[in-house]
């Protein structure tokens, strides 16, 4: 018999965690054992449980996600993962029907994830955005992009408390501002996050309010400097933002990040120089899904596609399929739209 359950904190180690652990840890080698990635500490985690055994398990996170300018609650979905001995037995698919009832009469709208294989999710109503581009720009070449001109950018050490109000204003900028954009719903646990994350931030203010960041790890001298997140509400905020990078001309040769998935430098200045080097390669490298959990806050024209085809919703709400019969009636209703969450988790 099958029975679905939410696990208590200190249930985690002994009843998910084998699972977890086998699904995506890797086999420990010499005395190092590989690290096992964790759900966050304010995740939620459930099982399947057959006859006394961990069938399966999932964690769900709590975000908030702009849809078209609206902020709603959004499920994030990780961890998914079921015991070798009983897979295709249906309990994965129990689980998650189970998360996305539970999490739909909590009142979120949205559910995302970042699939191991995009086929798997299809299944269960989940829609694939665009996948942000990963771009690699030579710093020297970015020094007079135009734009954002009143925007001031500062170093923050990210662990210092300043430095996480400032970056978790930042966020919540961005989260305003860009459709698809996806960040943590508790600010305790965004900030435990941010304390957990990269070092330093470079902090965007216009008019002394934040509104960007680009969190960073800083690498050896004449590399690469690795932007964790770079989060703008808006491209003068970007611009401002990577010009302060080109001051580091003498430290780092390139800046790599992720952009949203229309960006293109050779339009921002003559002279850019850049490589695009994102991938979609599985089970490691794909891009985002989503999917309605409830569509009662969505206007009219969407909730009735959603009635008739839930993820065909999905495709017009987020920009990614916008020739259905809806818009074809009212195609300035629900233009193509860039959407970028922002993060992966
Ligand atoms: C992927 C995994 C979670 C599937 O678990 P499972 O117990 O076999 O899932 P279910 O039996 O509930 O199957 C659910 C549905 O997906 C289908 N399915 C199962 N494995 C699949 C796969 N690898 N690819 C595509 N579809 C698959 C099933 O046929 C079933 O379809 P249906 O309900 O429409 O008939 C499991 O193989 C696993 O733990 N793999 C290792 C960890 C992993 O890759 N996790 C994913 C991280 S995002």
């Amino acid at each position: 018999m099958r029975t679905i359950r939410r696990l208590d904190p200190d249930e985690l180690e002994s009843v998910s965690r084998p699972l977890r652990r086998y699904a995506f840890g890797g086999s420990p080698s010499a005395s190092v054992p590989p690290p096992v990635p964790e759900p966050h500490d304010q995740a939620e985690t459930f099982v399947a449980v057959v006859d006394g055994r961990t069938a399966a398990t999932v964690s769900v996170e709590s975000f908030t996600q702009n849809v078209r300018g609206a902020l709603v609650p959004c499920a994030g979905i990780s961890r998914v993962a079921s015991h070798p001995d009983l897979r295709r037995g249906g309990n994965v698919r129990a689980l998650i029907e189970h998360v996305h009832g539970q999490y739909a009469e909590r009142g979120y709208v949205t559910a995302a994830l970042y699939p191991f294989r995009p086929s798997f999710y299809t299944r269960f109503g989940y829609v694939t955005l665009p996948r942000a581009r990963r771009l690699r720009l030579e710093l020297r070449t970015l020094a007079t992009l135009p734009g954002g001109d009143e925007v001031e950018c500062h170093l923050v050490e990210v662990p210092d408390d300043d430095g996480v109000a400032a970056v978790l204003a930042a966020e919540s900028a961005f989260s305003a501002a860009a459709h698809g954009s996806v960040v943590r719903s508790s600010p305790a646990a965004a900030a435990r996050e941010a304390q957990r994350g990269s070092p330093w931030a470079c902090v965007a203010r216009r008019g002394g309010r934040p509104v960007g960041v680009a969190t960073f790890a800083t690498g050896p001298l004449g590399g690469t400097v690795v932007v964790d997140r770079l989060l703008a509400a808006d491209e003068g905020v970007r611009a401002a933002i990577l010009r302060w990078f080109a001051g580091h001309g003498d430290q780092f040769s390139a800046f790599e990040a992720d952009f949203p998935p229309s960006a293109r430098p050779e339009l921002w200045a003559d002279d850019v120089e850049y490589s695009d080097v994102s991938e979609i390669r599985l089970p490691r490298e794909t891009a985002p899904m989503v999917r309605f959990l409830s569509v009662d806050v969505l206007p009219e024209p969407l909730r009735a596609l959603s009635e008739r085809d839930l993820a065909d919703a999905a495709r017009v709400a987020f920009g990614v399929a916008p020739v259905v019969e809806e818009n074809r009636a009212a195609p300035d209703a629900f233009p193509p739209v860039d959407p970028f969450l922002g993060r992966r988790f």
